[in-house]
């Protein structure tokens, strides 16, 4: 791919007009969501949304999340029934994700389903985000807006030091407050297809039932959950209480440790701080890495996940 000048936005009107026109261009602009930073582009335009991949260096089987304003603007795309639409209304805007049956007129680019007949969509819980949609007028595809099987981006920075000069603009609105990716729900029966920044626990009480979970009954799993993910470039080791020397410490909760995701042990400050942390690990040139245990509950499931991928063999 050439090189080309990746802009720096400001979250202004001059900045969300800027981002808009490189949309209408079939271009890619990074924004800003409560989750983490996505890699924006026209859902309706397979030139546009084939940048993504390449930018990305995506396997193309890997479906994207499309982004819409609101309820109203899902509905033309997908349809819901009691369940989806019971937990829109609870979760949206939010970090939920939907994956529900494409409209046959939705006009949505085949390489954004990847062949798929359903399509995952949200409704993004973040102050630019929502500017940048209601502007754009139509459904934004985003991946997160990392080079793929890398750690996701919860910053500006993080977007520019893997995509700089592979896209358009990243408009800048700071940290994402989240820093998890959105749980994404869908099948049939109802499943957790990925842990993310809604517990399981709170999407199971909207419904009034207990979910199944991703991997064992479900046949559409997300097909993202490759294993090696979200890798930082150093060899990961989990639930260790005691680092071997030379190891760089990751810790939870208060004690000794070389950077830490929540010193007071809250699981949201740890997944807020995960990525960010991963990165700079990467920054600090760690080559192995030790990770103190995170309970197996609320957000922590996601959190293991996501470090159970960082610490995956790779190929
Ligand atoms: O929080 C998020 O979800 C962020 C922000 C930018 O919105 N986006 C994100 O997108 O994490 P991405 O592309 O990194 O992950 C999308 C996930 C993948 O695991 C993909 O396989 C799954 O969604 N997915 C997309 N369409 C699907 C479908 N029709 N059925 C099942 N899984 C699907
Ligand atoms: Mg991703």
């Amino acid at each position: 791919m050439n090189s080309i000048v990746t802009q720096r936005l400001e979250p202004d009107p001059a900045g969300v007009s800027a981002a808009v026109r490189h949309w209408r261009a079939g271009g890619l602009v990074a924004f800003p969501t409560e989750t983490v930073y996505g890699l924006g582009a026209d859902a309706r335009s397979d030139v546009a949304v084939a940048k993504i991949y390449e930018a990305k260096g995506r396997p193309a089987f890997n479906p994207l999340i499309v982004h819409v304003s609101d309820l109203a603007a899902a509905e033309r795309l997908v349809v819901f029934d009691n369940q989806a639409r019971r937990l829109a209304g609870a979760f949206w805007p939010g970090a939920l994700t939907l994956v529900l049956p494409v409209r046959a007129d939705a006009g949505i680019s085949k390489l954004v389903t990847a062949g798929l007949d359903t399509l995952a969509i949200r409704v993004p819980d973040h102050p630019i985000a929502g500017q940048l949609l209601a502007a754009f007028d139509g459904p934004i595809a985003a991946p997160s807006a990392n080079p793929s099987g890398r750690v996701s981006p919860t910053t500006p920075a993080h977007v520019l030091a893997g995509l700089d000069g592979r896209i358009d603009a990243v408009v800048d609105g700071g940290a994402c407050p989240v820093g998890l990716e959105s749980t994404i729900v869908g099948g049939a029966p109802l499943a957790v297809l990925r842990a993310g920044g809604i517990p399981a626990e709170a999407i199971a009480a909207c419904l009034g039932m207990s979910l199944q979970s991703a991997d064992a009954t479900t046949e559409v799993t997300a097909p993202g959950q490759l294993a090696s993910h979200y890798a930082p470039q150093g060899r990961v080791r989990l639930n260790v209480t005691e680092p071997f020397p030379g190891e760089i410490y990751l810790g939870f909760g208060p004690g000794a440790a070389d950077l830490n995701l929540s010193e007071s042990g809250d699981l949201l400050e740890a997944a807020a701080s995960l990525f960010a942390c991963l990165h700079q690990l990467d920054e600090m040139g760690a080559a192995a890495i030790a990770v103190a245990p995170i309970p197996e509950s609320g957000l922590g499931v996601a959190i293991n996940d996501r470090l159970a991928r960082a610490a995956a063999p790779r190929e």
